[in-house]
């Protein structure tokens, strides 16, 4: 038997051109980015967004699941880039940071990225971004962006690395607003990271990214590396200054939490 989930509204040309022409809004999905691989394989245009309440099956990245009850913002979208898998490997840090100042400009309170693209506040997380491709080919024929933010849940059982927005501000905030500014900031970003790749957000986002300067320790694979970061360089690349001094650029990666004071 199917899920119980029913088409809200499609709406049309109602944020910008490009991105938010067209607008899928559900109850219940398993998760938009299914959804959105659904409609893109079926050839929905570039720019459009799917969006649902809750999600029954959010994913995170890597093996992590995306706990999407009510109240959280859930939505993805569709693009078609026409870019090479490794020229697109930054373009989740773009998102990350589009996404930032989407939320500042309706929260007024700045937002911080952990590399590779978590949104946080005061070291609590906020947010975080989830792209997929299809397929082994060298250029993908389109890119799923999935973006996950906290909006207004008061409460994140067992788990105190979590936030929301209404919790930092103390009030309920429009999720539709914030639709609207993600929608604003990529008709902007997504056309300059086709022409210009990473280089012009490269300094944003190094302003926000909380872990520059600072030791981690990072999950790669199976290993477990310890250093201090260096820099994000121009392909978005975490540099690492590791424990026995050898100075690597890390393209995938999560970041532990814990940080070694011999490294600070
Ligand atoms: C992460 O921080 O691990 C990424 C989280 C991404 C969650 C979003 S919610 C909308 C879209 N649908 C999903 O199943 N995941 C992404």
């Amino acid at each position: 038997m199917g899920l119980p989930y029913r088409i809200l509204t499609i709406w049309s040309n109602t944020i910008t051109p490009r991105i938010g022409h067209k607008i899928y809004s559900f109850l219940v999905l398993t998760s938009t980015n299914d959804e959105a691989l659904k409609l893109a394989k079926k050839g929905a245009k570039e720019g459009t967004i799917v969006i649902s309440r809750i999600q029954t099956k959010g994913r995170g990245r890597g093996e992590n699941i995306w706990y999407s009850e009510p109240g959280g913002l859930y939505i993805s979208i569709i693009l078609r880039p026409n870019l090479s898998r490794e020229e697109l490997l930054p373009f989740s840090l773009v998102i990350a940071n589009s996404v930032a100042k989407a939320i500042e400009t309706v929260i007024k309170v700045k937002i911080g990225t952990k590399w590779i693209n978590d949104l946080i506040i005061d070291n609590k997380k906020v947010g975080g971004i989830l792209v997929e491709t299809e397929g082994e080919t060298e250029k993908p024929d389109f890119l799923i962006a999935g973006i996950g933010v906290n909006v207004n849940q008061t409460h994140f059982p067992n788990n105190d690395t979590m936030t929301s927005l209404r919790l930092i501000v103390s009030q309920k905030i429009s999720r539709w607003q914030l639709v609207k500014a993600i929608g604003k900031e990529l008709e902007k970003d997504y056309p300059l990271f086709l022409s210009n790749k990473f280089s012009p957000f490269r300094e944003e986002y190094k302003s926000r990214c909380a872990i520059l300067n600072k030791a981690v320790s990072v999950i790669v694979g199976s290993d477990k590396i310890l250093g201090k970061v260096i820099d994000i360089d121009e392909k978005g690349r975490l540099i690492l200054l590791t424990s026995n001094q050898k100075l690597i650029r890390l393209t995938l990666g999560r970041i532990l939490r814990e940080f070694d004071p011999l490294f600070c």
